[in-house]
């Protein structure tokens, strides 16, 4: 079972602004450019994210995901999953270690971890193997953070970067032992 993450960030290490909004990343989404998710989720059998983002994709027209998705929260843990996302969704208190073996036990063993709070979970527990940051050239002031404390210092190795033309830059690290 490894985890992986695939994540867009201002320059000054925000994935949203205090408030959750990401219209400052949307905006800068060129649909002219490839920026790898497909091929990134392609491999990828499960989904977990935090409350926070879940929240935040709900929002949208569309639900945007075509693998399963375990959402942790001990707010919506135990609550229904909306009728429109019954069979894609679950909602769960479990933390990331108890996370990853529940989705092992449903066949999954390469996953996709999103949220900044459940990001930062993961990689203290050691359930991170690689990440693809992608650098939004913009500086937002505030926000929520995609990294935060950690116990002692984690060591990576860039394994690939590539820029943009819109002027993104994406830096593809993995997380040493
Ligand atoms: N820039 C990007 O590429 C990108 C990617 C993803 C998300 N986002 C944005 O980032 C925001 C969400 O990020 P976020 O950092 O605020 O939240 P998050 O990690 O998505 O969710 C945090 C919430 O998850 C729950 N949780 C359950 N178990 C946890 C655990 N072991 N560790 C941490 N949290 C746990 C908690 O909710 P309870 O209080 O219910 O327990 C916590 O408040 C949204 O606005 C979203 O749109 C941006």
């Amino acid at each position: 079972m490894t985890g992986h993450v695939f994540i867009a960030t201002s320059l000054d290490g925000y994935i949203a602004r205090p408030d959750g909004d990401i219209g400052w990343l949307l905006a800068r989404d060129d649909p002219q450019e490839d920026h790898g998710y497909d091929a990134f989720i392609a491999d990828k059998d499960a989904i977990v994210m935090g409350r926070g983002s879940y929240e935040k994709v709900a929002t949208f027209d569309t639900w945007p995901y075509d693998r399963p998705v375990l959402v942790l929260s001990r707010q919506l843990a135990g609550t229904p999953v909306p009728d429109r996302l019954r069979g894609k969704v679950r909602f769960a208190d479990l933390a990331p270690l108890d996370a990853m073996r529940a989705l092992e036990q449903d066949g999954a063993r390469r996953v996709y971890v999103d949220g900044g709070q459940v990001v930062q979970a993961f990689l203290r527990a050691g359930l991170i193997e690689d990440m693809v940051i992608t650098t939004v050239p913009v500086l937002i002031g505030a926000g929520r953070r995609l990294f935060g404390e950690l116990p002692g210092d984690r060591d990576l190795a860039l394994v690939a970067s590539r820029s943009f033309p819109s002027g993104l830059v994406q830096s593809t690290y993995r997380v040493l032992p």
